[in-house]
């Protein structure tokens, strides 16, 4: 377990905080150290955007307030997340160096200004932020309040500077080493698009679809250079303090499990919109979700939540408050799954800027009366009753749905795979949509599945799921072949192995890269649905239960040495398989050639879980009902009991257990409140 988990003893709880926006009111830093103790917070995080505050002109240093800040904190027992400050340029820097600023596609170099906007390729700025960080090191190495460095903050963008386009040729040469690679992989004779010199080349034309997942990885590359390059200081002075950067959920453009080989720890921002209409349930799932992958990505270490708000934000169209108990059910979520940090952005609200809306600790009135503070002491008062949790890896799944994010980008630089409809509160890129609805309909079965990658061992799991796995190299789906026949059960899905690493549609019949011979499936063609049209799906007993609704995805696929466990009852295709079963080596391959609804998921997974010989629930939980365990140190295990949606829910617990708020013995049937959530310890050890 790193050190800082060991900080108090308990999931850690903080804020990012900013006493440099309140310099002339040196009596708000003393008001905020006692409110901080009183909603139980352990931890802060300091510096996010304060440059100029430390650097007022090129090498003029100082570091008073920090100073003032690292050490009031730590006398009342609050340990410090020092941010680098790299996230927004100083206006003295940007003005006299435009190279550091960014430019668009068309050319036009941005104004100085806003944040996250720094060219990722220019020496200078990564020259700047290395000194930068190294003053903050040399004076605060061996600080006593200094126990993570965050570094950067929420980094993503691209530019197209000259100095982005020579650095991707130079990363294409070294990646290709010869033009007829490079078109041979780009498949560059459509079109008349075969480069013929180097300096030809730029990220422009996308109908190269092979040049645009490229040129994600090259920009995703420079990213992860950034932060490399940005914890040399760090590391050399520091070593003893875990660096992290706080990631954006599944954010498109970049490959977080790539990032996360580099950095010393996980950490997580997630703004989810509840808003309390009908579905917004749906919205904690995707949590659900996004914190498994955290928890993949984290490989059983300790993760942390970095921000979240604890009341709305100011930045959807239409900000609703969270009603009570929202936020108390999210903060428990992160927990559950593995986070022993809860942080939010932000501890207090600044009087001006363009976030002085957003939720905060503390509001604008300045005291702990506010219905959001009292919450706020809530999460911590179960973050401290969680004590035992802190620091214990959150036990392994059965099931692992492989999440990658070279197949999102292939999805979109591919023209043809149609887009998801526009699903609630925004849509996903396809590959997340299919991993996301296999995971909530495996949740309602008592199944908590975990994010595993392509290049992970896999040997544990009795189920794999490869949801819309479009792209696929010819070793991924050798080791997939390797784990069935070895007696794995293994689930593939509507856009699985369509293309290899560069783009281009394996040959031979789809699934591609020898996988059609596993799954005993030949997906011959793909049928995209319009918004109102659908299909049926009718499992093997033909009865109510036992059909799905199909939307969007339907591929026309034969059973070779597979068989049908389900059919498509209409249109041209009718009677044709949508479901299939198929045995190799030791092992099954199931295969779902379409999108089913969230009852026909069960009803396949079924199938699935029972060849896995694994045990689920006799009936599923409701739609948005989740129940999550964790086991403490001393061998109990903690019940989080979730209730995402509007209305009450009942739900059956097995076992007993002792409810951690009111002491209240709990077992059999429960009721939930609406967004209610319980948080229960095993009456037993084991
Ligand atoms: C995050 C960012 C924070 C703050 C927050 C508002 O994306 O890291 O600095 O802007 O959003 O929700």
């Amino acid at each position: 377990m790193l050190n800082i988990f060991k900080h108090k003893n308990q999931p850690l709880y903080g804020a990012d905080y900013n006493p440099d926006q309140w310099l002339d009111r040196p009596d708000i830093l003393t008001r905020d150290i006692e409110l901080m103790k009183e909603a139980g917070c352990t931890t802060m995080t300091l510096g996010v955007f304060a440059w100029t505050s430390y650097e007022s002109e090129d090498g003029v240093y100082h570091f008073e307030w920090l100073d003032d800040a690292m050490d009031r904190l730590h006398q009342a027992g609050i340990g410090v997340f020092l941010a680098t400050p790299t996230a927004a340029k100083p206006l003295w820097l940007s003005e006299a160096n435009p190279e550091i600023r960014r430019v668009d596609r068309q050319g036009v170099r941005e104004p100085s200004g806003e944040r996250h906007n720094h060219c990722p390729s220019s020496q200078l700025f990564r020259q700047k932020s290395q000194a930068i960080n190294r003053e903050l090191a040399k004076r605060y190495a061996g600080h006593p309040a200094l126990m993570l460095w965050h570094v950067n903050n929420e980094i993503s963008g691209e530019c197209f500077c000259e100095s982005c386009l020579t650095e991707f040729r130079v990363w294409l040469q070294r990646k290709y080493g010869s033009l007829d690679a490079l078109n041979a992989a780009w498949w560059a004779a459509f079109w008349n698009h075969s480069v013929t010199e180097w300096e030809q080349i730029t990220p422009f034309d996308q109908s190269v679809d092979g040049m645009v997942l490229d040129w994600r990885r090259f920009v995703n590359d420079l990213h992860v250079s950034t932060l490399e390059n940005e914890m040399v200081p760090l590391r050399e002075l520091t070593p003893e303090i875990p660096c992290t950067t706080n990631f954006m959920s599944t954010f498109d453009t970049n490959n977080y499990y790539q990032w996360s080989k580099v950095l010393d720890l996980v950490s997580n921002d997630r703004y989810p919109l509840h808003d309390d209409r009908e579905n917004s349930w749906q919205v904690s799932m995707r949590t659900e979700f996004v914190n498994a992958l955290m928890r993949g990505m984290a490989k059983g270490q300790s993760w942390i939540q970095m921000e979240c708000s604890p009341s709305s934000v100011n930045w959807w169209q239409v900000n609703k408050l969270k009603r009570p108990g929202v936020h108390f059910s999210e903060a428990m979520q992160y927990l559950a799954h593995g986070a022993d940090a809860v942080h939010y952005f932000q501890w207090r609200k600044g009087r001006g800027g363009c976030e002085k809306f957003h939720g905060a600790v503390i509001d604008h009135d300045g005291s702990g009366q506010t219905r959001v503070f009292a919450e706020c002491c809530e999460v911590g008062r179960a973050l401290e009753s969680c004590a035992d949790i802190s620091g214990v890896p959150r036990e392994k799944s059965p099931v692992a749905i492989v999440y990658d994010w070279e197949s999102k980008w292939a999805i979109r630089a591919s023209v043809g795979p149609k887009a998801p409809r526009l699903e609630y509160p925004k849509a996903d890129d396809v590959h997340t949509q299919t991993a996301r609805e296999h995971y909530n309909a495996l949740a309602r079965m008592g199944v908590n599945a975990d994010i595993t990658f392509k290049d992970q061992d896999w040997s544990d799991y009795r189920c794999l799921i490869l949801p819309s796995l479009y792209l696929i190299d010819a070793d991924t789906a050798a080791k997939v072949s390797s784990y069935v026949e070895a007696g794995g059960v293994v689930v593939g899905t509507y856009l699985t192995a369509y293309v290899d690493p560069n783009n281009r549609v394996w040959n031979g019949g789809l699934p591609g890269a020898g996988l059609r011979s596993v799954f005993g499936v030949w997906n011959e063609e793909i049928d995209y649905l319009f918004e109102e049209e659908s299909n049926t799906a009718m499992f093997n007993q033909g009865s109510e239960q036992d059909q799905s609704i199909v939307t969007d995805f339907a591929e026309l696929i034969h059973a070779e040495s597979a068989h049908g466990i389900a059919v498509y009852n209409q249109d041209f295709y009718q009677n044709r398989p949508v479901c299939t079963k198929n045995a190799f080596g030791t092992g099954t391959a199931f295969y779902v050639g379409a999108r089913l609804d969230g009852q026909g998921l069960i009803r396949f997974y079924r199938d699935v879980l029972m060849a896995a010989k694994l045990k689920v629930r006799a009936e599923a939980l409701p739609a948005g009902v989740v129940i999550q365990d964790r086991k403490g140190a001393a061998g109990r295990v903690f019940r989080f009991v979730f209730n995402f949606t509007r209305t009450k829910q009942a739900v059956e617990l097995e076992g007993e257990w002792r409810d951690l708020v009111n002491d209240a013995h709990r077992f059999g049937s429960v009721e939930l409140a609406p967004y209610a959530t319980m948080t229960l310890i095993s009456e037993s050890v084991n």
